[in-house]
């Protein structure tokens, strides 16, 4: 019998810049994005095994069943690779660190990273394009982390197109002590108001220092339009952004749909001391840094694999 195991890790992501542009028949909004991947990962092995496929973590309230991207992934490539009924054979672990409902893209990574490493794992030889478009039915980030490091997302933040990687940053993450749903902050744009609440988000963007500066010199506006709905509920995350722009923070603003909060800093002791005064006043922070497209793409270059065989 043979066994065979491959480990992938999966990357986080930040939206250096986030504006809303329109909306879609189907309900989606459209968007001009600007991803970003963090070194912040989660650790997922995939090992063969008899039996239904089964997923495992050790952190308390990740789902293990077919609300789990990583699941619904292994039954969407196993239906595309023309596999009748349930997924099976393969035994998930993941080792969580990126924290979940923080706009932080940790399910969708994940998502991505099981779609690369099961397909490598069942040989289905799916190409490349069927796989970006299975990322997308799983999600509208998902197809990013097929991609990795700096990137631009439109449309619904599916059509992926590759920028030059940023130059590394320090990142401090501010977690605050509640999510927020990615739907309910999308629907807060929708409301009339959202035009000034826009006019809001640049503000803060402008009030953290505010400029990326992108691969070949082009510097990018920091801006999350979903920030004034979802701080207008959340007043702390304003308070937070402000905070990281007195410290010495280039940029600051809210990651995706919320809740967390980044601040992009160009020296590590900055970094370290912005989010040790934090701790001091009760907020929980990790301090990360930007990831480069060479090391965040979801990719089997970047998995390891172990075969063995036994008689
Ligand atoms: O595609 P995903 O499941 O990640 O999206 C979750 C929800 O976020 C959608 O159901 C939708 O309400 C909202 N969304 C949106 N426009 C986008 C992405 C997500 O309205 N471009």
């Amino acid at each position: 019998m043979t066994t065979s195991r491959i480990g992938i890790r999966a990357y986080a992501k930040i939206n250096l810049s986030l504006r809303v542009t329109g909306m879609r028949p189907d309900g989606y909004h459209q968007l001009k994005t600007v991803f970003q991947s963090l070194a912040l990962h989660d650790s997922l092995t995939f090992e063969v095994v008899d039996g239904p496929f089964s997923i495992s973590c050790a952190a308390a309230g990740v789902p293990l069943g077919e609300e789990n991207l990583v699941w619904r992934a292994a039954q969407l490539l196993w239906s595309a690779s023309g596999r009748a009924g349930r997924p099976a054979g393969v035994r998930a672990r993941l080792v969580k660190r990126i924290p979940p409902k923080a706009g932080l893209g940790g399910g969708s990574s994940d998502g991505a990273a099981a779609l690369v490493a099961l397909s490598a794992l069942w040989r289905t030889g799916t190409g490349p394009e069927v796989l970006r478009e299975l990322a997308g039915r799983l999600g509208a980030d998902v197809p990013f982390f097929l991609c990795g490091g700096t990137a631009l997302g439109l449309d619904r933040g599916d059509e992926v197109f590759p920028l030059e990687d940023l130059a590394r940053r320090h990142v401090v993450l501010v977690l605050p002590p509640f999510g927020v749903s990615t739907p309910e902050a999308f629907l807060g744009c929708d409301d009339d108001a959202c035009e000034s609440d826009r006019g809001t988000a640049e503000d803060h963007g402008a009030a953290g220092g505010g400029l990326a500066r992108l691969g070949g010199g082009i510097d990018l506006q920091v801006v999350n339009e979903l920030q004034g709905p979802v701080g207008k509920r959340h007043p702390e995350i304003d308070r937070v952004c402000r905070r990281l722009a007195a410290v010495g923070a280039e940029a600051a603003a809210m990651a995706g749909s919320g809740s967390t909060v980044f601040g992009l800093f160009a020296r590590p002791e900055l970094a370290i001391a912005a989010a040790a005064g934090l701790e001091a006043s009760g907020h929980r922070t990790l301090v990360t840094r930007t990831a480069a497209r060479r090391q965040a793409r979801a990719a089997v270059r970047l998995v390891w694999t172990r075969s063995s065989r036994i008689n």
